[in-house]
């Protein structure tokens, strides 16, 4: 369709090049929402944390019921949505570039709907609308139910905006629709929002307070997942380790480490992950609870964020160095063959440079299998923004980067080096990105394997794997028996 539009050929390239986001589609037919379809598609880009793509799932499965369908080709799409980051500056500006290129769509098809979703919907509320004028429709994470109302009034050429925020809202009805699955492993949202008050963080602002879904409900959805074929699921949340949810028929409350236990019992073969963990709340009950299932993932996403404790307060963690080392032990000690990984921040606001050698030094001392690694970016209305000046040189702030992303390189490297001759049950999640002669799929400590396919193999079994070699990102193996 590009093809037989010059100005959308022209503008062709500048979307491929813009777009970072992972888009949505679904090529089998719908599950739900087929026999109701009103002719129109919608394309769904998602940018940020695994909370967006599981929320765009809710989001599509919402307009589903409504007749829309899902397409990859946005050149079909009626309504074009971009699911939002807001965590850093740079998010915002890939998302604002994506923006410009819709509204040029829009342009050259009058009628194209362009709707912004998430964090940065929140953040900004009717800034798009009102100053910007790039879209039709601006809805913020808890006001989804509410798309199709909007939608509707956007298709009489009206401006829409809800970003009212919730203290219920937990979507816990609405099934997901799973777009762009390999049919493997999913996401089950099991809280949303966030009660601490990280001083560089936007979210708490953006997602509102923390609140948990019913446990039978995450059960159920995990146990539909097992029977049509899913062998993995990630249960995610802002701070998984305070979800708290009261049974209002007898008062009794579910903490993380029983619903982990309650959704490890769905099958044996069911692997469960769950992210992200905080340092100040994580329970051995929870470790003790992850030694004894098998198939409870041995990793976890333990975000340390700076190795010194000064930085640390003035972060508002709550906890120490001392305390994260003690909770790193622990792991260890009950979980040994554990994988831990991180989040740091480089440059914070006042950080010294003796302060940033002690996140150097955690890396190594924790080593960690792997880590997404940041410099700070201050985010207006956060509680660094209005305390704290933003005192780092940029090129310090990115030295100091480098310093972390080499350490962990090393220690990385060190990690899968010591897995070279070790033989790991493998999930296959498919065909590895060089080759259709060989399969990819992650261990229990979450590191992808890339081994030669066997004929009777497919993806979602499990396999033996031996590694025989090893980079920093990657292991190498060969089909082997325990
Ligand atoms: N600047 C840089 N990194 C940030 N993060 C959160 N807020 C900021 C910020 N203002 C990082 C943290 C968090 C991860 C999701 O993003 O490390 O754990
Ligand atoms: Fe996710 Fe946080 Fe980004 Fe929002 S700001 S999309 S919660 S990472």
């Amino acid at each position: 369709m590009y093809d037989n539009n010059p100005t959308l050929t022209g503008i062709k390239k500048e979307i491929d090049e813009t777009k970072q986001g992972q888009v949505f589609y679904q090529e089998k037919p719908l599950e739900n929402g087929a026999e109701n379809s009103n002719g129109k598609h919608f394309y769904i880009e998602s940018y940020g944390c695994q909370m967006n793509f599981s929320d765009s799932e809710i989001v599509a499965s919402i307009l589903s019921e409504v007749g829309f369908q899902p397409t990859r080709a946005l050149e079909e799409a009626d309504l074009i949505l971009v699911n939002t980051c807001s965590i850093r500056e740079k998010a915002e500006e890939t998302v604002r570039k994506r923006l410009r290129i819709f509204d040029k769509i829009k342009r050259q098809r009058p009628g194209t709907m362009v709707g912004v979703l998430g964090c940065m919907a929140e953040r900004l509320k009717s800034k798009f609308l009102e100053e910007e004028k790039l879209v039709d429709i601006v809805i913020g994470p808890d006001a989804y139910r509410d798309l199709p109302n909007l939608v509707a009034g956007a298709e009489e050429g009206e401006r829409g905006v809800n970003v009212l925020l919730s203290r219920e809202e937990t979507y816990a009805d609405i099934s997901p629709m799973r777009l762009d699955s390999n049919g493997v492993s999913a996401f089950i949202s099991i809280m949303r929002g966030c009660n601490n008050m990280c001083s560089f963080c936007v979210v708490p602002f953006t997602r509102g307070r923390e609140r948990s879904r019913d446990c039978f409900s995450i059960v159920s959805e995990a146990q539909d997942l097992y029977d049509r074929g899913y062998r993995e699921v990630t249960l995610l949340g802002q701070n998984v380790d305070s979800y708290h949810w009261q049974n209002p028929e007898n008062e009794q409350v579910v903490n993380f480490a029983t619903l982990l236990e309650m959704v490890a019992q769905v099958h044996p073969d069911l692997r469960v992950r769950f992210s992200t963990s905080h340092p100040k709340d994580i329970t051995d009950e929870v470790l003790h609870t992850m030694a004894r299932y098998e198939n409870i993932c041995k990793y976890i996403h333990l975000p340390v964020q700076s190795g010194n404790s000064v930085v640390l307060e003035r972060m508002n963690r709550t906890y120490d160095r001392e305390w994260y080392m003690e909770r790193v032990q622990a792991i260890y000690r009950i979980i040994p063959e554990c994988a831990i990984s991180s989040d740091i921040i480089a440059g914070f606001c006042g950080e010294q440079e003796h302060e940033h050698q002690e996140t150097v030094s955690m890396v190594e001392w924790a080593n960690y299998s792997m880590s997404y690694m940041f410099f700070y970016s201050e985010r207006p209305g956060t509680l660094a923004a209005r305390k704290y000046p933003d005192d780092v040189p940029m090129d310090v702030k990115k030295r100091r980067l480098q310093e972390i992303v080499n350490m962990q390189n090393q220690v990385s490297l060190r990690h899968n080096k010591a897995d070279v001759g070790k033989t790991f049950k493998v999930l296959i999640e498919g065909d590895s990105k060089k080759s259709d002669k060989e399969f990819k799929g992650r261990n229990s400590q979450n590191k992808m394997i890339v081994f030669p396919k066997l004929d009777n193999l497919k993806p979602g079994d499990y396999a033996w794997v031996k590694v025989t070699g090893a980079t920093s990102a990657t292991l190498i193996g060969e089909i082997s028996f325990p």
